[in-house]
């Protein structure tokens, strides 16, 4: 009977975060360097004014694009955080960020159709372009550049079946932000060979030194080709009511619209409100959270810059380090797995986002600082055993 599984589907490997975290599961005094969301729970106030809405009544379907009055909120956060002049008609909200990529492929993918993805990427990207009858290309990129996109590498893959280029800055897995000049460089690239843009920008307000979040939305010309993916998952700590939306030109949502009507027929009425009291609420509150992740990307460089055979590159947004290995070892999948049963230390094998982390693994600093020195103590420990042990291998002794 399995045969019958769609083609597509099968192909899909299980993922390898999920299968780190269900091993984490059965063994004790784990540390989780694993799952990508924030440790914190959503603020109080914004679970209290959510249930006190569905206790009034906000229990029923909602417009496909989302209530009128967070779609009006987002708006005007949108405008008034991050700049990007857009209006309530350019707006669409999702079930989660998944929610608006699966609609923007859905949307804009022909079967065959190729999607430029710079590698690492998130690896749900490719089952979900996969599903709706397109093709991931990816687009290497290296430790030794940085991890940077770079326009030659993007102009080397483009065909004529090429549609779309993703960029994701803040990026998962590195923790990196794009250069403002390749924003640029790919802006005038997109245009030049008339691509779509989708900015997957869900950790923009994860950004660390005094920086400001900078977006290719805001190049000239892009404004007509680029669709942006935002998240209430990272920035409010909110993973769990699935809460995202998208933005772009106004004919593109307008199909997106017409998509998740026919998918989910509309966001969760209650994470809508959810959703609403985070905007309301006061921004020193997401400030903080920023912040805290800070204090914890200064713990572990700190500690990884000292680590002997570790290399690393500061990560400047997000809550994700990706240290490469490969003076320790040549299989970051066995390491991440005998780190695991040995010292109980989830990190994730860069290989799961593709071969350019082959070499790499990303460490989410989503625990506190007690926890992560522990985790860190922990990981020291075991690369002095792999490398004394690699010493033996290689003595023969
Ligand atoms: C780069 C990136 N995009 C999109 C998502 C989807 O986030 P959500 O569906 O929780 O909004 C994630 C989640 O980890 C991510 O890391």
């Amino acid at each position: 009977m399995q045969t019958k599984i769609a083609d597509v589907v099968r192909r899909i490997r299980p993922s390898v975060i999920r299968d780190m975290a269900l091993r984490a599961e059965k063994l004790d005094h784990v540390i989780s360097l694993g799952i990508g969301e924030p440790d914190f729970h959503t603020a109080p106030e914004i679970s209290r004014l959510a249930l006190q809405d569905a206790e009034s009544g906000y229990t029923h379907y909602t417009p496909s694009k989302g209530y009128g009055d967070l779609v009006e909120a987002l708006c005007e956060y949108l405008n008034r955080y991050f700049g990007h002049g857009v209006s309530p008609e350019q707006i669409a909200v999702t079930s989660g960020g998944m929610g608006a990529l699966t609609a923007y492929f859905r949307v804009v993918l022909n079967p065959g159709d190729e999607v430029l993805v710079p590698e690492p990427y998130f690896p749900s990207y490719r089952p979900q372009i996969e599903w709706a009858g397109g093709q991931l290309v990816p687009v290497p990129t290296s430790f030794e550049q940085g991890f940077v996109l770079t326009p030659e590498a993007v102009e080397r893959a483009i065909t004529t079946r090429t549609k779309v280029l993703m960029i994701n800055s803040p990026h998962n897995p590195t923790g990196l932000i794009t250069p403002p000049e390749i924003l640029d460089d790919l802006a005038r690239l997109a245009e030049e060979k008339d691509l779509l843009v989708l900015s997957d920008e869900v950790y923009d307000r994860l950004v660390f030194d005094g920086r400001r979040h900078d977006s290719i939305f805001h190049r000239p010309g892009m404004r007509e080709r680029t669709t942006v993916l935002g998240s209430f998952s990272k920035s409010f700590a909110m993973t769990g009511w699935r809460l995202g939306y998208a933005f772009g030109p106004e004919w593109l949502i307008k199909e997106m619209v017409k998509v998740l009507a026919h998918y989910t027929s509309c966001p969760p009425s209650v994470s809508q409100r959810a959703g609403l009291a985070a905007l309301r609420q006061d921004a020193s509150l997401v400030d903080a959270m920023a912040a805290e992740f800070q204090t914890r990307r200064d713990l572990l460089y700190e500690k990884l810059c000292h680590f002997p055979g570790v290399k690393i590159h500061k990560p400047t947004g997000a809550f994700y380090a990706f240290p490469n290995l490969e003076a320790i070892t040549d299989n970051t999948e066995q390491f991440a797995l005998d780190l695991l049963y040995e010292e109980q230390v989830v990190v994730i094998p860069g290989g799961a986002f593709g071969a350019s982390g082959q070499k790499c693994v990303r460490m989410a600093f989503t625990v506190d600082c007690d926890r992560l020195t522990e985790a860190l103590d922990r990981f020291s420990r075991f690369i002095t055993k792999q490398m004394e042990r690699k010493k033996l291998r290689r003595t023969g002794a």
